[in-house]
Formats: structure tokens, C-alpha cells, sequence
């Protein structure tokens, strides 16, 4: 069986800087699988790569056993449609309410019909605590509560996979757990999920599965009481002494 995403031998540059070299990642449906790794390390790089976002210079990235991200041909709103990413500053359109931001891409790119796009929109909002901001305007969001409407923005699109990267950094300490929240949530609820996070303890609650990234590789992966208790390599061992401490 293949799985719902499989990433081989994935190469990417940046002005002749090797970021990734060669990272191999299968994700199974419904597994949540964390990314760390020191800054720099090439985890939105990957996760952008995932997406479309950026072109891979060599390997393969296959969602679903049937769309080649990484061929050059591919249908990107197709790509976009199946995957979504949400990212550490919420993007949301400024001029737009909150239900207007969840219902642009339904409407617009998978032809939604408005009533339903709104429909949808509602059930989404109130899943996450959030129907009495339908008709707030970004600027009235606390940050945790934008980034909660950008995932159910992401979410409406009802994306195969999700990508997540330091969705948290931005925001007051305060404001960090609600967000945190609404992943456990989509975790429980078995949505298929990548994402890069300095997170430690949260990484540990929600991870299936761990992959530490170095020199643009997967370094060491494991499920996180694995990566997190015994550490199999000493890099892997540097690098949690030095982010739990
Ligand atoms: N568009 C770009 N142009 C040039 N260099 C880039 C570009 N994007 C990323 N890089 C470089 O690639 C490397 C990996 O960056 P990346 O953002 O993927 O790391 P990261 O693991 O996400 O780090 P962080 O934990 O700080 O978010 C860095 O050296 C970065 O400067
Ligand atoms: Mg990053």
C-alpha cells in the first residue's frame, strides 16, 4: 500500500547551498508526524517543498500514490487543493470578515456554492470555538484566535494533508495553548498532519512519529518516546539537551 505522502531522495539549493540532501519521509494516513531540528535545518524548506511552494532540484515527493508534487508539469491548484499549509503569520486577508476569509478559496477555486461554502464555514468555526467572530474583521482577533481562523480557512478547502510550520512562534506565550488546542483536535479527529515545531513537550504529546533533521537529512526518526527518551545518535541527543533545557 502506499502511503498518503511519500518524499525520496528530495534535493533543493539555494544559491548552490545544499539545504535539503536527500531526505526520505513517508507519512501513512492519518499519522501526525513533528518535525525538529535546529533553525536552519531545512524544516520549511521541506514543508514548502511538500506543497508546491518551492521546486525540488532532485527525488520525488507523491501524495496519495498518484500526484507528483515534484514533476514540474503538475497541476499546483490541484496540489493546493489536496494540501494545505498553514504558516507562523496567520496571512488572513485584512479587508475581509473571518466567514469571507474561510469561504474565499471554497468558493472561488472548488466552486462551492456560497450557501454551502457559508454552511461549512459556520460548522468549522463553531468546532473550534469560534462562531461568535463569523463577522469580525482580522484587526479584532487576539493572535491565537486568528491563527485558529487560519487553520479553519485551511481547513475548509478539507485538504487531504496538512502541513503546519511554527504555527505557535508568533505568538503570545499566553495564547500558545489554545492554538495547541485546535491541533490535538485535528490530530484526534485523524486528520494526516506535518508539521515543524520548537515545541518539545507538545511535539511529544501529539507526534506519531518524530523526524530530527540535520544536514539536510532525516538524521533520526522514531516514534517520540524513542527520539525523545533514547536517542539513538549523539547529534540527536546535542540537540534535545540543548532545546529542553
Ligand atoms: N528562499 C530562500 N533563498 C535563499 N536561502 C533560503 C531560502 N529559504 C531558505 N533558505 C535557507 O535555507 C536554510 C534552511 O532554511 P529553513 O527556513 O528551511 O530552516 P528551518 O529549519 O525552517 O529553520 P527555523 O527553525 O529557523 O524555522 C537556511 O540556511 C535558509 O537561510
Ligand atoms: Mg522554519
Amino acid at each position: 500500500m502506499s502511503s498518503l505522502l511519500d518524499v525520496t531522495g528530495v534535493w533543493k539549493s539555494f544559491e548552490e547551498q545544499p539545504v535539503l540532501r536527500g531526505i526520505d519521509l513517508r507519512v501513512d494516513a492519518h499519522q501526525a508526524v513533528v518535525l525538529i531540528g535546529a533553525s536552519g535545518s531545512g524544516k520549511s524548506t521541506l514543508l514548502r517543498c511538500i506543497n508546491g511552494l518551492e521546486a525540488v532540484d532532485a527525488g520525488r515527493i507523491v501524495l496519495d500514490g498518484e500526484v507528483e508534487v515534484s514533476d514540474p508539469r503538475v497541476d499546483l491548484d490541484q496540489v493546493r487543493r489536496r494540501v494545505g499549509i498553514v504558516f507562523q503569520s496567520y496571512n488572513l486577508f485584512p479587508h475581509m470578515t473571518v466567514l469571507d476569509n474561510i469561504t474565499l478559496a471554497p468558493r472561488k477555486v472548488s466552486r462551492v456554492p456560497a450557501d454551502q461554502a457559508r454552511q461549512e464555514a459556520l460548522v468549522l468555526l463553531e468546532r473550534f470555538g469560534l462562531e461568535a467572530k463569523a463577522g469580525d474583521y482580522p484587526d479584532r482577533l487576539s493572535g491565537g484566535q486568528a491563527q485558529r481562523v487560519a487553520i479553519v480557512r485551511a481547513l475548509a478547502m478539507q485538504p487531504e494533508l496538512m502541513l503546519f510550520d511554527e504555527i505557535t512562534s508568533a505568538l503570545d506565550p499566553l495564547l500558545v495553548g489554545e492554538v495547541l488546542e485546535a491541533v490535538r483536535e485535528l490530530t484526534s479527529g485523524g486528520l494526516t498532519i506535518v508539521m515543524a515545531t520548537h515545541e518539545m513537550a507538545f511535539a511529544r504529546d501529539v507526534a506519531d512519529r518524530v523526524c530530527f533533521l540535520r544536514d539536510g537529512i532525516v538524521w533520526e526518526e522514531g516514534p517520540p518516546e524513542a527520539v525523545f527518551n533514547e536517542p539513538q545518535r549523539p547529534e540527536t541527543r546535542e540537540f534535545l539537551a540543548r532545546v529542553l533545557t
